[in-house]
């Protein structure tokens, strides 16, 4: 593997990247991350992702361990060994260990210590979303068992990964969460629907995570190609009589869902405004 990866100042192989299994990530996935796309080398809403990352450490009240200088010196000393011209570079920071490690107390829930973070990275290929003919996908509905702070982009997946997983199995690609009713959003994703040419989301809360590529098409793309878009909760029975569906996020840009639960999407066959969309999209990415 020609990867590299980064841990704490320090470049490896991807094959002898590791960290300690008394890491807080390890043990109490007492972290977070962010998740960067390229496209032909280049970041893409860089900007955004810092501001969510550090967002996101505020929220668990890690300490963010470098400031924005040492943070792009970082990425560029670890994409130097990068070969690909599309990929994502993952961002992780977890609150590590204690500083001064007691060998009698190995691991304690309440993080109540001086803690030494532990910052990582690596980078890794993803298609080029410049074909103007979009693959879509299948999706299922499942109930939103996550816990209530899923504006943190924390590493804490194991519901989403669960969730999705069943997905696969069923032959879908995503999952679409439901709480109390209500369209959340998808494990890896956010949801969209068009309705009579009016195109909906979920607004940002607690509830859900807010995509980097969820804004960057409400107030870009979605106006460009002048739709109307309401950013208000919308049930499942919305979510089964939409006109088109879509989901986004940072690596596959603007995905159509063509069924849920195995059920055609109405206007699958052309999914005209998500193309729309998603054409304006791909003008974007350099
Ligand atoms: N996930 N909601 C959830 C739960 C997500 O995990 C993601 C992205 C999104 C979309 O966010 P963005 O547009 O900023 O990528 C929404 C990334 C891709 C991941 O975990 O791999």
């Amino acid at each position: 593997m020609t990867n590299k990866v980064y841990i704490n100042g320090n470049i490896y192989a991807a094959n002898d990247a590791k960290v300690s299994i008394f890491d807080r990530g390890y043990l109490f996935s007492d972290g977070v991350y962010e998740l960067i796309p390229y496209f032909n080398s280049k970041p893409f809403l860089l900007e955004e992702h810092y501001s969510r990352l550090q967002k996101s450490l505020e929220m668990l009240e890690i300490e963010n361990p470098y400031s924005k200088d040492k943070w792009l010196s970082s990425i560029e000393t670890l994409l130097k060994s990068c070969q690909f011209e599309n990929y994502y570079l993952y961002i992780q920071v977890t609150r590590g260990m204690p500083k001064n490690f007691d060998d009698n107390i190995l691991r304690e829930h309440a993080a109540t210590k001086d803690y030494q973070t532990c910052t990582s990275m690596f980078y890794s290929k993803i298609n080029s979303l410049k074909n103007k003919k979009i693959s879509s996908k299948k999706a299922i509905t499942l109930e939103d068992k996550r816990w209530m702070k899923c504006d943190i982009k924390s590493v804490s997946l194991l519901y989403n990964s669960y969730a999705k997983t069943i997905a696969y199995k069923s032959g879908a690609y995503e999952a679409i969460l439901i709480r109390d009713g209500y369209i959340t959003e998808g494990c890896s994703s956010n949801v969209f629907i068009i309705k009579n040419n009016i195109i909906y989301t979920s607004p940002e809360s607690n509830l859900i995570l807010p995509g980097v590529t969820r804004s960057f098409v409400i107030n870009n793309i979605i106006k460009e190609c002048g739709y109307e878009i309401r950013i208000e909760d919308f049930n499942e029975d919305d979510l089964l009589n939409a006109d088109e569906i879509f989901v986004t996020n940072s690596t596959q840009g603007i995905l159509p869902i063509t069924h849920i639960n195995n059920k055609l999407v109405k206007n699958n066959e052309d999914s005209k405004i998500t193309q729309k969309l998603h054409e304006t999209f791909i003008k974007k990415i350099n």
